[in-house]
């Protein structure tokens, strides 16, 4: 039983698949650029300049780009070494056999799950301020959750629903769309600086570090720059989606580490200038609102621009919905072909050609999960699975340096364990900043998963009928 926890994948088994190969380096980084970019930067970085960090959520932003870079580059070794469209899942499978990768598999599941459900949070927060500056006002208790005095965001629970519809109905994300999107959300960006940036006060940087490095207060939460960056850790969530596209990358060992490269740098970059000009020109005492970048142009009286941009806002988000839905369906079908989740997963509508029944499944538990959380409370459980992905990633190109020395990497890391290391340490540690409520969430779900896959999944690992 022993061995067959740890039985690992041949690396040859992840690399061949009938997609086609067409994406560029570039496309491969606007992939990464455009599933990034979304509630962390649009809504997190007021959150975290609030109540946790003050105008250093610049700071926090440089501390969680550099964790995310990190793995990045070990992300970058194993989609250039072991391919395949696996991520994190494929790539444990090869490189600690199959229990660790059941375990990655699950948590991916809550990362992409939870992840979606933050995301329409955080959609739900600027389609408000946009009906609102329409004189459409949705009575408060609609738009908030039980534990934040409201009923249920129903925004948040209705966009799920609609995008459930479009994934049904068969529409896949292209490249082109991909794209495309990516320019209306750095064109929105770009608006908000251009109009912004003239009216940063150098006051409102004042006090720089208001709650210090970081600090537990009386009722259990974590304050400060690191507990920030721990939050805003979520605005890199989803770069990795570079590293599944494997597959359909015209020359993935040389474009995929370029694409995840350029993809972090310049998601950091991004964030440094939206978040400095933000505290810049709004008090970080009044940013802890559900739609910072639209109220901080209309605090400074351009509310026609205001409109415009969180107009922008609301159909990047969606894009960043669209992605992390599809990602979720498309990490259940990599597990149910494996054997190790049922059959039934994998089931697509012969009609549609899409998984009907898998989405409708996902799409009820994730409108429920967005109608009835927090956004903090989403955000901190998605960044606690990320984090310990990141970390098991880089655990990755250790052992497989250790274990397949000879294998052919394209892409290595300089410096021997160097930079993996620096992964294993730096997202280590900000886990240790989420809050504990956090922490036991996490562990109940990995428990569960634990349980299921000694109950079902061992026993119906595809890997296992074929090597016995
Ligand atoms: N990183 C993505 C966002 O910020 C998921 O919305």
């Amino acid at each position: 039983m022993f061995a067959q926890l740890f039985r690992t994948k041949p690396v040859e088994i992840g690399r061949h698949s009938g997609l086609k190969k067409c994406l560029s380096a570039f496309d491969l980084a606007l992939l990464g650029i455009g599933c990034a970019i979304g509630t962390g930067i649009f809504v997190l970085t007021g959150i975290a300049a609030a109540l946790y960090s003050g105008p250093a959520v610049v700071i926090s932003f440089i501390i969680a780009g550099l964790a995310a870079a990190f793995a990045g580059f070990a992300y970058a070794e194993l989609a250039s070494s072991v391919g395949g469209s696996g991520s994190a899942y494929g790539y444990t499978y090869v490189a600690f056999g199959e229990f660790f990768a059941w375990v990655i598999a699950w948590i991916l599941l809550l990362e992409y799950g939870v992840g979606a459900a933050a995301v329409a949070n955080g959609w739900s927060g600027y389609f408000i301020n946009t009906l609102a500056n329409f004189n459409i006002v949705i009575p408060e208790a609609w738009t908030k959750a039980p534990s934040q005095g409201g009923i249920i965001n129903l925004p948040a629970f209705g966009i799920i629903w609609l995008l459930v519809l479009v994934l049904i109905s068969g529409v896949k994300q292209s490249s082109t769309v991909n794209n495309i999107m990516v320019a209306i959300k750095l064109s929105t960006i770009a608006i908000f600086l251009a109009i912004a940036i003239g009216h940063v006060n150098t006051e409102n940087w004042q006090p720089f570090m208001p709650y210090g490095w970081f600090s537990t207060q009386a009722d259990g939460n974590n304050i400060g720059i690191l507990a920030g960056a721990s939050l805003v850790f979520f605005a890199y969530f989803g770069f990795d989606a570079v590293s599944t596209a494997a597959d359909e990358a015209r020359n993935p060992q040389r474009d995929l580490p370029i694409g995840l490269i350029v993809a972090v740098s310049f998601c950091t970059l991004v964030y440094i200038l939206v978040s400095g000009v933000l505290t810049g020109v709004v008090h970080y005492t009044d940013l802890n609102v559900s739609s910072p970048v639209a109220y901080a142009l209309s605090q400074l009286g351009y509310s026609w621009s205001s409109t415009l941009v969180a107009t922008g806002i609301l159909a990047g988000l969606i894009t960043v919905l669209l992605v992390l839905l599809y990602g979720l369906t498309r990490i259940l079908y990599a597990m149910s072909r494996d054997g190790l989740i049922p059959a039934i997963f994998s089931e697509v509508n012969p009609e549609r050609h899409t998984p009907t029944r898998l989405i409708l499944l996902c799409g009820s538990i994730i409108s429920v999960v967005a109608g009835f959380f927090p956004l903090g409370t989403l955000a901190e459980t998605v960044n606690i699975g990320t984090l310990a992905s990141f970390v098991m990633v880089c655990f990755g190109v250790i052992a497989l340096r250790i274990r397949q020395p000879n294998l052919h990497r394209p892409f290595k890391n300089p410096w021997g364990p160097v930079i993996p290391v620096l992964g294993i340490l730096s997202c280590g540690a900000l886990m240790t900043f989420l809050p504990d409520e956090t922490w036991h969430r996490f562990l109940v779900w990995v428990g569960i998963g634990i349980v299921v896959y000694f109950a079902y999944s061992m026993h119906h690992s595809k890997l296992r009928q074929r090597k016995s």
